[in-house]
């Protein structure tokens, strides 16, 4: 991290590479040669000179490379802005920011299951990489996606060796609506939840995809009996400074950018408007 954290370090795009009509899959590396330094699920401020700065998950892990991957959707300034980077061209980024997925103080020795929807594979994807790369520090791995269609599946390629993966237990994909292109399970991602082979005593699940996914979610994992000390759901709101100084992101006492995205559900489950 830049030593003045409103200073954005600058990075060069290495790679820029559609991934579905809305979704753009990027590859940065810092210009100081230095890696970001992040851990899995946590944020960067990436600023577009003339345009502005949002907030971003690293949706790679840093046990991998020291470049760092993130995917954006087109859906106003910045992140179009992003959308016509080409290699070679320079973003600002601050940060990394935030509290990510606990992979080493609470999940170590545990069962995993990831459940995630849509977008919300890209922050996830980084603690799933994490985990495979210190696969003997876990117990078994689950990992359930879920798209609306076919065309929206985020990944395929890193999708199809999961599934094929033999340090993955289960992996299980759906989706909301097929089409001619897919044969595989169609359903909202609720429906795989009960057909895991769960052990619920040694089992922390991490949670994260569009808002309305999470209510569902939550009400499956209850029926079966998983306590809210043992999910972790990544919650995203509107941002600003990133770094706990301007309010914008506040639930209640909460600010998400320090004190999420990733947080444990028992801690916020009573917070209005959070989930
Ligand atoms: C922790 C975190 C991680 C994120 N990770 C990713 C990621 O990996 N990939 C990704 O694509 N996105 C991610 N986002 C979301 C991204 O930061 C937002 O979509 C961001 O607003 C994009 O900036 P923009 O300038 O492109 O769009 P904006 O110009 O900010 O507009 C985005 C959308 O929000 C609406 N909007 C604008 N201002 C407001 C407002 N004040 N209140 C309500 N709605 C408003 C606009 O109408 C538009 O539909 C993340 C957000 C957070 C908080
Ligand atoms: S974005 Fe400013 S306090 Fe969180």
């Amino acid at each position: 991290m830049a030593e003045d954290m409103y200073v954005p370090l600058q990075a060069t795009t290495l790679r820029s590479e559609e991934m579905t009509e809305t979704e753009r899959f990027f590859e940065f590396k810092l210009d100081s040669g230095e890696p970001l330094g992040h851990e899995p699920g946590q944020f960067a401020e990436v600023s577009i000179p003339g345009i502005g700065e949002a907030p971003i998950s690293i949706s790679s892990s840093s046990t991998r490379s020291d470049t760092f991957e993130m995917v954006v959707r087109n859906v106003g300034n910045v992140s179009n802005g992003m959308h016509q980077l080409s290699k070679g061209d320079k973003i600002g980024i601050r940060g990394p920011f935030g509290k990510g997925f606990p992979v080493e103080e609470d999940m170590k020795g545990k069962d995993l299951l990831f459940i995630c929807g849509g977008i919300g594979l890209v922050p996830v994807r980084s603690a799933i990489q994490h985990v495979l790369d210190n696969r003997s520090d876990y117990g078994s791995i689950s990992i359930l996606f879920g798209a609306k269609s076919p065309s929206e599946r985020l990944f395929v390629d890193e999708l199809a060796e999961w599934k094929e993966d033999d340090k993955i237990d289960c992996f299980m994909e759906t989706v909301d609506k097929g089409d001619e292109s897919w044969a595989g399970n169609v359903g909202l991602i609720t429906t795989c939840i009960p057909k895991v082979d769960h052990d619920i005593s040694n089992t922390k699940v991490i949670i994260c995809g569009p808002p309305v996914m999470y209510k569902f979610v939550l009400i499956e994992l209850e029926k079966l009996g998983f306590s809210h000390d043992d999910i972790f759901v990544s919650l995203e709101r509107r941002m600003k400074c990133g770094v706990g100084l301007c309010g914008h992101c506040q639930i209640n006492g909460y600010y998400v950018c320090q004190d999420g995205p990733v947080f444990k559900y028992s801690d916020i489950e009573d917070e209005k408007g959070a989930i």
